[in-house]
């Protein structure tokens, strides 16, 4: 089946990588994006690998397209036809996105909920609005389907349909002890990244959102495969669909590791202004301070070769079965040295990249399709479940967690 992929950076080459791994599935793939030569590099990485590994069966062209421009896109979805558009740019991109895929008779999905560009605000709202007119389409929007959003959300469904008659408290913990040498740099793109973990904290308590400052609740957790370390909460965009899809939960958190350098940076950053998202004059031009940070920073499709160590993400469950209280964690280690040995990429990547493959492939095979626009805890987990540990991200279970305070 033929699909087209938006952008090209380290989440979509990792994504691209493992549909070609899968060419049954996926028999064409168009990879477009706003910079057509890293298409054509990656394109011919896959149609003449080196170190023994064989080209890929699937048939691979590339285009260069402003994702910000709907009549672009859907000039260039009529051209190609594809199934599905999967959106692997940026999260400013995905309205046009949605927009090009109503007009052209296309499914979507994507990995990271809109945000408008000159306010630092992720909120489904924008996307959600969209339900009615993909259900009269006939059309299936998968949103957010990488790791976290994505992951988490899958074992929030599979921990309700087998091991819970209601969950009460979710903890979403997302650890990466990734060392890649430099005193600060992000794992995905630097001005999402950052847009994200400077804003305020959030979790969702009683039916209610309690807001806290940026980096306020710090817990210290002894993670599978890594060791202690310290986490922060943090406001994350499923919060906001699982307290919603999730019947009854009472308490839903998410806490992200940071190590000291990490924060020492981001604190001055921040104090000098350098996160800032309105534009300032400078030499004549406006520039975006956030903007001109990311130009600076190491480049994360860049991070592969030098990262090493582990990520954990997974997520804690405790509610009810048969009356009995019960707990129960849910997680994946993935290791970044081993995720550049398969496909040149860091482990945050990969646990993007690999999920957008599954939830492409499963509403590809008729599995995961419904008309509408859904959060990717709305379908049956099972299949997605059993791709994970087909497809790189093998997953464990924990019967007597220790908790999170
Ligand atoms: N759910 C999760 O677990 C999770 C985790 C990490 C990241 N993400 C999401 O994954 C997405 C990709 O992250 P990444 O780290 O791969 O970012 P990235 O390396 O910066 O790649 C973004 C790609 O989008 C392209 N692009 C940007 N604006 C475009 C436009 N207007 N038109 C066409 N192409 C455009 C870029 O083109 P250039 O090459 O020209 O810059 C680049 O190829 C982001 O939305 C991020 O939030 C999700």
């Amino acid at each position: 089946m033929k699909i087209l992929i938006i952008g090209c950076g380290g989440v979509a080459s990792v994504a691209i990588q493992k549909c070609c791994q899968n060419s049954e599935v996926f028999t064409e793939i168009m990879i477009a994006s706003r910079t057509k030569a890293k298409c054509d590099a990656l394109k011919n990485k896959l149609e003449n690998p080196k170190n023994g590994k064989k080209p890929t069966k699937t048939k691979i062209s590339t285009a260069q397209v402003n994702a910000d421009n709907v009549s672009e896109l859907v000039a260039l979805i009529q051209q190609f036809n594809p199934e599905i558009v999967v959106n692997l740019a940026l999260p400013y991109q995905d309205l046009t996105i949605m927009d090009a895929c109503l007009a052209t008779g296309k499914h979507y999905l994507d990995t990271a909920n809109y945000e408008p560009l000159d306010t630092a605000k992720f909120e489904y709202k924008w996307q959600w609005a969209y339900r009615e007119r993909f259900e009269q389409a006939g059309l299936t929007a998968i949103l957010g389907c990488g790791f976290d959003p994505g992951v988490t959300g899958v074992f929030s469904a599979y921990a309700l349909k087998h091991h819970f008659d209601k969950i009460h408290y979710i903890d979403i913990l997302d650890a990466n002890d990734g060392d890649h040498g430099y005193p600060f740099a992000t794992n995905f793109n630097p001005e999402i990244n950052i847009r994200e973990v400077t804003a305020n904290g959030r979790y969702w308590q009683e039916g209610k959102w309690i807001e806290t400052a940026p980096m306020e609740i710090k817990r210290e957790y002894n993670f599978v495969q890594i060791g202690k370390k310290d986490m922060y909460l943090l406001y994350h965009e499923e919060l906001e669909s699982l307290a919603k899809n999730i019947p009854g939960i009472e308490r839903i958190r998410f806490f992200m590791t940071f190590g000291q350098s990490y924060l020492t940076h981001l604190q001055c950053l921040q104090n000098v202004g350098m996160t800032a998202i309105e534009p300032i004059d400078f030499n004549g031009q406006k520039i975006v301070p956030l903007q001109f940070l990311k130009a600076v920073l190491p480049d994360p499709a860049t991070l592969g070769e030098r990262t090493k160590g582990k990520t954990n993400i997974g997520c804690i469950f405790s509610g009810t079965k048969n009356g009995r209280y019960e707990n129960y964690y849910l997680y994946n280690v993935c290791d970044h040295q081993d995720c550049y040995k398969e496909v040149e990429s860091q482990a945050i990547s990969y646990t993007t990249g690999v999920p957008a493959m599954i939830g492409t492939m499963l509403l590809l095979q008729g599995l995961w399709r419904k008309p509408g626009v859904f959060n990717v805890e709305e379908f049956d987990p099972d299949p997605f479940m059993e791709a994970l540990n087909k497809y790189g991200l093998p997953w464990h279970e924990n019967f007597n967690p220790v908790l999170v305070r």
